[in-house]
């Protein structure tokens, strides 16, 4: 088995200053570190990030962040410019918004393109430091698209390992990627990686799309299950493969006593009502004020539900130093306080809100006691949100509302609701309906989700993804050894 080089922006903690020499590690939220972590602690292997600060990394916390992780951990430093300039500049106010069709979000800083340059060669710098050629070596997210590019122009090709790039986030069409003033710049880096992985069939479209515009040197060749593009005399791999979640390790913490009562809890503070639950970053591509609009519309046109349902709105606070980030959540306590202020009575209260992050118990109690998921993205790379509650559903009810935009609706769309996000009627009408939806039909349709996601679990996502650049590892091996052959023989 190769060893395995994982390369991301975010490491699975953070390191947080709390006063002279005083440091705090917590948890990083989002799906990439919750998908990737569970991998890394079974196999083994090296995970090269960032650990969340600007500045000089404290080696004592990170030491003791890292000693039990089962995995080398080698940092990345940023400083504080880089931080603002690459991270919330390129990464989160280019991007992310651009990748997620929110372009009107965009802050098209030229001087942002340079940093996040800059940024990608620094940790091209720690992969050469850190990897042999026999390596396995898997970038990933948008933060690091450059990362390839600037390996090649350190290395000389034929001393690299195959490089492999996932991208957790969207990718989108033609019309809205034409915008970014670094498309062909953006395209041609891509293209540096021996395999792209994209979440969904869309994804890749879009990308593939994009290419065939954008890069008139490029030939795109369909070849059954994978797509080759031939570009620069290299092959590169594209496909979609979609992300899962440990479900065994969901599955089997959902079922024991803390969750238990910690559910049971949650329960008995809401008696006789349905609990409805939805929980996000604090991110605008998450569609959390369409939602509460939905559920006020609902409140609205369905007043048998007054009394009976509660929505659970946890927001997870994040990016909160990018000014849009801030205003959202501004409009989302606007609204949960004229929801709760137009509805409530002495004795029920509409919108439960929390803007922290939960524990594991905490957060897997909610998935058990929430009998219906109200997950609404405008659009999301896949949501894992959706794969989690269906996992900790174990006695196999409740009833998933899902945003068609959201990755997870591909495999899950024949049971979850799909929704509109933008349609904030027709979320009202099917919050109604999930409400009314009886238990058997419930039950049918959250086994078959079940199904789904535990059968496409994350260690299935590794090895389709594993397998896809293992196949790729030995071309670049022969390719590499042809190439010296020739070398000696002249
Ligand atoms: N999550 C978390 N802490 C919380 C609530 C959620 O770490 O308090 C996790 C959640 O379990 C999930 C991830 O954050 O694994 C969110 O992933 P998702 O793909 O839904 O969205 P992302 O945040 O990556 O955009
Ligand atoms: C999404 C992205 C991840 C990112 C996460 C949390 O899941 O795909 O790459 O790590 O959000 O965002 P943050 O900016 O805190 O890393």
């Amino acid at each position: 088995m190769k060893r395995l080089i994982i390369v991301s922006n975010r490491l699975p903690f953070a390191l947080d200053s709390a006063g002279e020499d005083l440091w705090t590690v917590t948890p990083a939220v989002g799906g990439l570190v919750s998908a990737v972590e569970p991998v890394l602690r079974e196999r083994g292997g090296t995970w090269i990030g960032w650990p969340g600060i600007a500045g000089k990394i404290p080696q004592g916390p990170l030491a003791e962040a890292t000693r039990d992780a089962g995995y080398n951990v080698v940092p990345v430093a940023l400083s504080q410019t880089e931080r603002d300039e690459f991270y919330y500049g390129y990464s989160n106010e280019v991007i992310w918004p651009l990748f997620h069709d929110l372009q009107n979000f965009c802050n098209f800083e030229p001087a942002y393109w340079q940093a996040y340059k800059q940024v990608n060669e620094r940790y091209a710098d720690a992969i050469v430091r850190n990897s042999r050629p026999d390596d396995f070596i898997w970038v990933h997210d948008y933060h690091l698209m450059y990362v390839a590019q600037a390996l090649r122009e350190r290395t000389r090709s034929q001393n690299l390992s195959a490089l492999t790039f996932f991208l957790h986030i969207p990718f989108p069409p033609y019309d809205i990627f034409a915008k970014l003033p670094q498309q062909r710049r953006l395209l041609r880096a891509l293209l540096q990686f021996d395999l792209l992985g994209f979440q969904t069939r869309r994804d890749e479209r879009n990308f593939l799309q994009c290419v065939r515009r954008v890069m008139p040197d490029a030939r795109v060749i369909s070849r059954g299950d994978m797509d080759v593009i031939q570009f620069e005399q290299r092959k590169i791999r594209v496909g979609h493969f979609p992300i899962g979640i440990d479900f065994n390790s969901f599955e089997h913490d959902a079922k024991c006593e803390a969750v238990a009562r910690r559910s049971q809890q949650l329960r008995a503070s809401f008696p006789d009502c349905q609990l409805m639950l939805g929980s996000d970053r604090l991110d605008y591509s998450k569609g959390i004020p369409e939602r509460l609009r939905a559920f006020r519309n609902a409140l609205e046109r369905y007043p048998d539900m007054r009394g009976r349902v509660v929505l659970i709105q946890i927001v997870v606070p994040s990016r909160v130093e990018i000014p849009r980030y801030h205003e959202f959540k501004g409009r989302i306590d606007r609204l949960v306080g004229d929801i709760n202020g137009r509805f409530s009575t002495s004795t029920w209260i509409p919108v439960q809100y929390h803007f922290r992050s939960l524990d594991r118990i905490d957060l897997l109690a909610h998935y058990r006691a929430c009998d219906i998921a109200f997950l609404t993205p405008l659009k999301d790379g896949m949501n894992l949100v959706a794969k989690e509650y269906c996992a900790c559903r174990t006695s196999e009810d409740g009833a998933l509302i899902l945003s068609q935009f959201a990755g997870a609706a591909e495999q899950l769309k024949p049971d979850a609701l799909l929704v509109n996000p933008y349609d904030v009627e027709q979320m009202a009408d099917t919050v109604s309906i999930a409400f009314c939806m009886n238990q058997a039909h419930r039950s049918t349709r959250m086994k078959r989700m079940r199904r789904n996601v535990r059968t496409e679990n994350v260690f299935w996502w590794v090895d389709s993804f594993l397998a896809a650049g293992s196949r790729l590892t030995t071309k670049v091996a022969t390719q590499r050894r042809d190439i010296q052959r020739r070398t000696v023989r002249r």
